[in-house]
């Protein structure tokens, strides 16, 4: 395709929201895995039989004998009798089917370091990492943190847990060490991985020195196992400290795979809920392995042989489990893995690296895609992408214009888009158009996969037949989370009450249009979605009352042109402070107690927050301040006059910059 820029990009993208749909060009479709649409009718006729059939893409050391228990309902099990281990099904099992060179990540640093990181290296290492894990006291059932930058070593790290049946609990690098502290703190983790170093766009963190000052709260934590990276010096604590290659240079270079049950628990993950609280999302083995290398195989038509796979998360959320380490790698797929952000070392990094790699199915987030376009397609137009072949968006809302731009820009015209709908609790993607089959609406998750069943429904909880509603699932799906770790009454109360047992709901709003396609629409709840990192009101909130000049603060989401919502915040501060030069401490406040991502775009000081007459924060009136919308229903205010005096104040504010 000829690269077009300027002003006739502009009006050939315009005329392009004209188009409903983008059907597969013929030669993807005819070429797919999936290319008959009557799977879906012959999933719904059996689920439980397409599930049995998926689950036997899996080495299982020991076959179920029931696909799914659903009688004690919310709690599902999944391939119950079964025995497996995750980490043979990602590594063992290829490097014995003559696979141990094939490289499982192209591993690019920030400074443009380079390692190819085979099967056959992943296995010596998982091995040797199970017994230094083994050796340090841990076993089955003991919980493992993970706190690591995107460096090969946090595979070994995952696999290395899976191997021996310790359930890993990852920690996004970007969260400041508080948040680990409590993460840890939570799961009662006895171990913590982690790194003397991280880089952050060519500035070094030194993570195990901030590490070191939030231990002295942790009883259950016994070893740190550092992991060099920078050469960052650390101090290393005797007898609780050990290093990472020491420790593997050290170990049995043979660790066997120790078959475990179904349903043991793989990991957890926290994301955030709608209070203060983030949420353990407990994952179980068999079922999430089927789910996540079922999706990866037939969502991205993955031909491992040929194929390179990207998908640029960050390992320490949902999609970096899922379809960074546990989807990919189930497959025998060939990955890469960014150490950086898109823009460093400059705005071309991600096409230099596909055009290196020769990626050809890539797989980011809508933020990003909007943020590339917000610096043109220069960048892009300079590098050879033609390797491309798909591509795949997550994690919010995708606008048609950010999707036409990276269906042309990015993918030439010619690679099909799948905006995939899912969630950290569904472990695997399942709304999404599939590409070989789907004549694709930008913007649209459109419909839910084969197999598995989402509704929108009305308030009372029945199904609409047109309209905007709330987004329910109707059956369990083998990647389901089981429960919250240590808090299944929460796990019911969150996701399968308000309809009953039958029915998880979501959280999420969407539209049904007159084709009976999904169309997401955001949150109904109080988490905010910028830049695709999920965060709680709640959560902001408390880290911002924690500042002593602060008496009270509401968090609320605007929309935001790059980041999907920004977070702006209404901070009353404690009688008598001068607040002229306090946004900046606000802040890095935040940044310390949550970390970077969850500082304020706009913080607005006001003496008085609008409430009810009981007390409530009027959360909707904020937004509506915040988006600069005429105002909602008044009458229930305690005193109407706070409205006026906030809007007044936000007129003349401006976001921060970053
Ligand atoms: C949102 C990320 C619109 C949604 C995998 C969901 C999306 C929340 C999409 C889960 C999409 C995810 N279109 N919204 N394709 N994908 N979301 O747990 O609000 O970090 O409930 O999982 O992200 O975020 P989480």
């Amino acid at each position: 395709m000829t690269k077009i820029t300027g002003t006739d990009l502009a009006d050939h993208l315009d005329a392009l929201l004209e188009v409903d749909a983008f059907p597969p060009p013929e030669s993807f479709a005819q070429a797919a895995l999936w290319n008959d649409p009557a799977i879906y009718a012959e999933a719904d006729a059996d689920p439980e039989g397409w599930w049995d059939r998926h689950a036997r893409a899996l080495h299982w050391d020991e076959p179920w004998h029931t696909v799914l228990d659903w009688s004690d309902k919310p709690f599902a099990k999944w391939y119950l009798g079964g025995k497996i281990n995750a980490s043979y099904n990602c590594v063992d099992r290829h490097v014995e089917a003559g696979n141990g060179d094939r490289v499982a990540f192209y591993w690019r640093g920030e400074e443009g370091e380079e390692r190819a990181i085979t099967y056959a290296w992943l296995l010596e290492q998982v091995q040797r990492a199970a017994n230094a894990l083994t050796s340090l006291g841990v076993g089955p059932g003991d919980v493992v943190g993970i706190y690591l930058p995107m460096i090969p070593e946090v595979v070994v790290a995952m696999l290395a847990c899976a191997r021996i049946g310790a359930p890993h609990n990852v920690v996004f690098g970007g969260f400041a060490v508080e948040a680990v502290g409590e993460r840890m703190a939570e799961s009662e983790a006895k171990v913590l991985i982690t790194v003397d170093g991280a880089r952050r766009r060519g500035k070094t963190v030194p993570v195990k020195r901030e590490i070191d000052h939030t231990l002295g709260t942790l009883p259950s934590m016994a070893h740190l196992l550092v992991v060099r990276h920078t050469g960052t010096e650390c101090p290393m604590t005797a007898g609780r400290d050990v290093d990472w290659d020491q420790a593997l240079a050290a170990a049995d270079p043979l660790a066997p795979a120790t078959p475990f049950d179904a349903e043991h628990p793989l990991f957890i993950l926290y994301t955030s809920g709608s209070t203060a609280k983030p949420k353990g999302i407990l994952h179980t083995t068999g079922g999430y392995l089927v789910g996540t290398a079922y999706t990866t195989k037939y969502l991205f038509d993955l031909h491992p042989e040929t194929d390179v796979f990207w998908c640029s998360a960050d390992v320490g959320w949902i999609t970096g489990h899922s379809y960074i380490v546990y989807g990919p790698m189930l497959n025998g797929a060939t990955s890469v893995m960014y150490e950086g952000a898109p823009d460093y070392p400059d705005r071309a990094t991600w096409w230099s690296t596909v055009e290196r790699y020769k990626v050809s199915i890539f797989y980011t987030a809508p933020t990003a895609i909007r943020a590339c376009m917000s610096w043109g397609a220069e960048e892009p137009n300079k590098h050879d992408l033609s390797s491309l072949r798909l591509l795949g968006s997550v994690g919010e809302p995708i606008n048609p214009k950010a999707w036409l731009w990276y269906h042309q820009i990015i993918g030439g015209g010619t690679c099909p888009v799948i905006d995939t709908w899912w969630q950290t609790e569904t472990g695997q993607i399942m709304i999404s158009p599939i590409p070989g089959i789907t004549a694709a609406k930008p913007g649209c998750a459109m419909r839910a996969l084969p197999g598995i069943s989402a509704e929108v429904v009305d308030n009372a909880g029945n199904p609409i037949a047109e309209g905007q509603g709330l987004l329910v699932l109707r059956r369990p799906w083998p990647g389901m989370l089981r429960t919250l770790y240590k808090d299944p009454k929460r796990f019911v109360a969150s996701y399968w009450s308000r309809f009953g047992p039958d029915t998880y709901v979501v959280g999420d709003a969407a539209r049904l249009d007159a084709d009976g396609d999904i169309w997401i629409l955001g949150r109904t709840d109080d988490v905010i979605n910028v830049a695709g990192h999920r965060l709680s009101t709640a959560e902001v909130e408390s880290a911002i009352v924690s500042h002593p000049k602060v008496a009270e603060a509401a968090v609320v989401a605007k929309d935001d042109e790059i980041t999907g919502q920004a977070i702006v915040a209404f901070v009353t501060p404690v009688e008598g402070t001068d607040t002229d030069a306090m946004d900046q401490e606000i802040r890095d406040h935040v940044a310390e107690h949550i970390g970077k991502l969850a500082r304020p775009k706009r913080i607005i000081w006001t003496y008085d927050l609008p409430k009810t007459r009981s007390g409530k924060i009027m959360r909707r009136l904020l937004r509506d301040i915040a988006a600069g919308r005429e105002l909602g229903d008044v009458t229930t205010l305690r005193d109407p006059a706070v409205t006026d005096r906030l809007r007044t104040l936000i007129a003349d504010r401006r976001d921060s910059e970053d």
